[in-house]
């Protein structure tokens, strides 16, 4: 897993393309809560599979926009309305760019990929029929399973759940055997939230796409943690929050295919999303404002094009290297610490850490982690279908950002430890 990427980094360094460069203590300064103390002791924030920490940079561009530029966008006949347009439109060119998308039309603004997935989800509730087929995995988290339950429960289609191994990863055979010529959608994680398992979407992408099917990516976790390119992908959606990529909660993105997105059919109707209205009819407008109903989250946008600029100036092999490093050590550590079980040991995965502690409950073990400083997510992660899976009602859940350290895995099992003698 780690040296995949290590590799590339250090190839790339040969050529003399791309520096391997990356200081973590460097990056940590940017982030003004992780320089906290819990009760004396320092913060050790591992729960960023929940939400990122947001870097000085995103907070100023906030406090900017507020205290400088705030104002309703594409509506005002003033230059504070001029101006909070043009950075708000900007940060659409940021996102655009940042997921290689065709076109900035491509990108609609949303409250997080949960909303970007309903707005896929209502359309797909009007274009299915019985017969039709719809397929998602066993990793999903609940915004990606009980939003397609819902779309084959209004429209009568078949809701068919791709099969997990022990180990958290998709049984891409599986896969393959059950997309037929009646799937009609394929809504799949890049990542899942629960066990950090990569899904190897450059493969089943173009699978669903070679049976007709329309393909959405739930990226909630995917966008922090590698490129992600759009293009090259191949699917028609791709469904992201700001808050997972280091920028603020409420505003997220749904990027979809022009040919696609400009006839779905439309959310949420009202202002902004219209192009003529009487008081018998309506009809809507282009896109990316047809699907972006009422006045958008206008700070959360900036905040998230911020973070696109923001995170533009590492070098991301680096990153991805560090991030690889980082869950290894933790996985020695983890291997080597009595009766600490995984759960997710998929061989492609990002930095997220479920376990089990023998004779500890998950609640117990993330309250007394709390107690000394160490933040972690303990329950199902929203993801209940999963974890009966597994065969258990949850997991504690230790989950890597770019800017964890060594020190900070030290830390954690060090706490475990006396966890560990405190239920003991
Ligand atoms: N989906 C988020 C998580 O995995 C909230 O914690």
């Amino acid at each position: 897993m780690a040296t995949s990427n290590i590799e590339r980094a250090l190839r790339k360094n040969e050529r003399g393309a791309v520096a391997l460069s990356f200081d973590v203590y460097e990056v940590r300064k940017q982030f003004p809560v992780l320089q906290r103390e819990i009760d004396g002791n320092p913060l050790v924030y591992l729960d960023n599979a929940a939400t990122t920490q947001k870097p000085q940079a995103v907070i100023d561009a906030l406090v900017s926009y507020y205290s400088n530029n705030n104002s309703n966008v594409h509506r005002g006949a003033h230059i504070l309305a001029d101006e909070a347009t043009r950075l708000y439109e900007a940060a659409r060119d940021s996102v655009a760019g940042f997921v290689n998308a065709f076109s900035r039309k491509e990108v609609i603004w949303t409250s997080g990929t949960t909303e970007a997935i309903n707005i896929v989800a209502n359309g797909a509730k009007q274009l299915l029929s019985p017969g039709d087929e719809v397929m998602v995995t066993q990793m999903e988290h609940h915004a990606n399973l009980v939003t397609w339950q819902q779309v084959c429960k209004h429209s009568g289609a078949t809701l068919k759940v791709v099969p997990i191994n022990d180990d958290g990863e998709l049984v891409v055979e599986q896969f393959h055997q059950m997309l037929s010529d009646n799937t009609k959608f394929v809504a799949m994680p890049h990542i899942s939230n629960a066990l950090g398992t990569i899904n190897p979407i450059e493969e089943l992408i173009p699978a669903a796409k070679a049976k007709g099917a329309w393909v959405l990516i739930d990226g909630a976790q995917g966008i922090a943690h590698g490129v992600v390119d759009v293009q090259a992908l191949g699917c028609d959606f791709y469904a992201f929050s700001g808050h997972k990529f280091f920028a603020p909660t409420g505003i997220g993105a749904l990027w979809g295919k022009e040919d696609v997105l400009k006839d779905w059919p439309v959310w949420q109707t009202g202002g902004e999303m219209i192009s003529e209205v009487s008081y018998e009819d309506a009809s809507w407008g282009e896109l990316p404002n047809r699907l972006e109903a009422g006045t958008p989250n206008i700070a959360g946008a900036i905040g998230l094009g911020a973070a696109v600029e923001w995170f533009k100036q590492f070098d991301i092999d680096a990153v991805k290297a560090h991030e690889e490093a980082i869950m290894q050590y933790a996985v020695e550590k983890a291997k080597a610490f009595p009766g600490f079980i995984i759960k997710g040991n998929a061989k492609n995965k990002i930095g997220v850490l479920s376990f089990l502690l023998e004779g500890g409950h998950p609640a117990d073990i993330g309250f007394l982690l709390d107690k000394q400083g160490v933040a972690i997510r303990t329950g199902d992660h929203c993801a209940q279908p999963l974890m009966n899976r597994l065969g258990v009602p949850g997991t504690a859940r230790a989950s890597f950002s770019m800017y964890t350290t060594k020190e900070e895995i030290d830390a954690l099992f060090d706490a475990l430890k006396k966890v560990q003698m405190m239920l003991m």
